[in-house]
């Protein structure tokens, strides 16, 4: 059980004193009677209605982002634009955090949440999903290149990294698939390789390929189905 208020302001939509005074004003009913005490205790699974229609108020919410580049991936920076700022102010209340990490000049999918546990599954490398980007590098990566990703990589300064796919695509192009995230992972094992990282996208999370029809900037929240297939094929390159 828990109070009126809370459920509703739970949703993200309503701060609490917002609620409040939807409540008293006889916006909310659920099961046919309007309620108006905020302070009523009601089932956290009361299907709710505010102006007639149906709130949503689970409490843990996941989103895809696509990132766009120039933004940190990082709740507040005094200087720098965050991503937690692209979010429109209903979303902001409800306590999301980026899972995992993309460098300031790296686009593409970012999954946000309030679910702690399900980001620390996501990115902990046991779980072993595997993240797949686009690089556009200077020079074509080669079958030699292949091989040294599949063999597990050796950074310049000693780092051991997981066996991971790469696969070119021509025109300074190749795809990406690595089950850990060190810093700089990708750029620094194609750096490794003497092939630098010019521009990088990240394209899937596990088997949640990114939306491209959503755009720079912009998110979504996940379909029912999506945050299971974030941890399909794992530990396959
Ligand atoms: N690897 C990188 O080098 N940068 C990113 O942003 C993500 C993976």
């Amino acid at each position: 059980m828990t109070r009126l208020d809370k459920l509703i302001a739970g949703s993200g939509r309503f701060s609490r004193s917002e609620a409040r005074e939807a409540i008293r004003a006889g916006r909310v009913s659920a099961l046919g009677r309007v309620l108006t005490r905020p302070e009523e205790r009601v089932e956290e699974d009361l299907p709710v209605l505010v102006d007639g229609e149906r709130l949503r108020t689970d409490a843990l919410r996941y989103f895809m982002l696509d990132k766009p580049a120039g933004v940190l991936t990082a709740s507040r920076d005094a200087r720098q634009p965050t991503v937690l700022e692209l979010l429109p102010a209903e979303l902001r209340r409800l306590g999301l955090q980026p899972v995992g990490r993309l460098d300031k000049d790296t686009t593409g999918l970012l999954l946000l949440t309030n679910d702690g546990d399900f980001a620390h599954r996501v990115i902990s490398p046991k779980s072993g999903v595997v993240k797949t980007y686009l690089a556009r590098t200077q020079g074509d990566v080669d079958a030699e290149d292949e091989r040294g990703f599949a063999r597990g990589l050796e950074l310049e300064d000693g780092t051991k990294c997981l066996p991971a796919g790469l696969e070119s695509l021509g025109d300074g192009l190749c795809l990406v698939r690595v089950q850990e995230g060190k810093y700089h992972q990708v750029k620094r094992m194609l750096a490794a390789r003497g092939k630098p990282v010019l521009e990088l996208r990240r394209l899937a999370i596990g088997g949640l390929e990114l939306d491209e029809r959503l755009g720079s900037g912009n998110l979504r929240e996940l379909f029912p189905g999506e945050i299971e297939l974030v941890f399909a094929h794992s530990h396959r390159l």
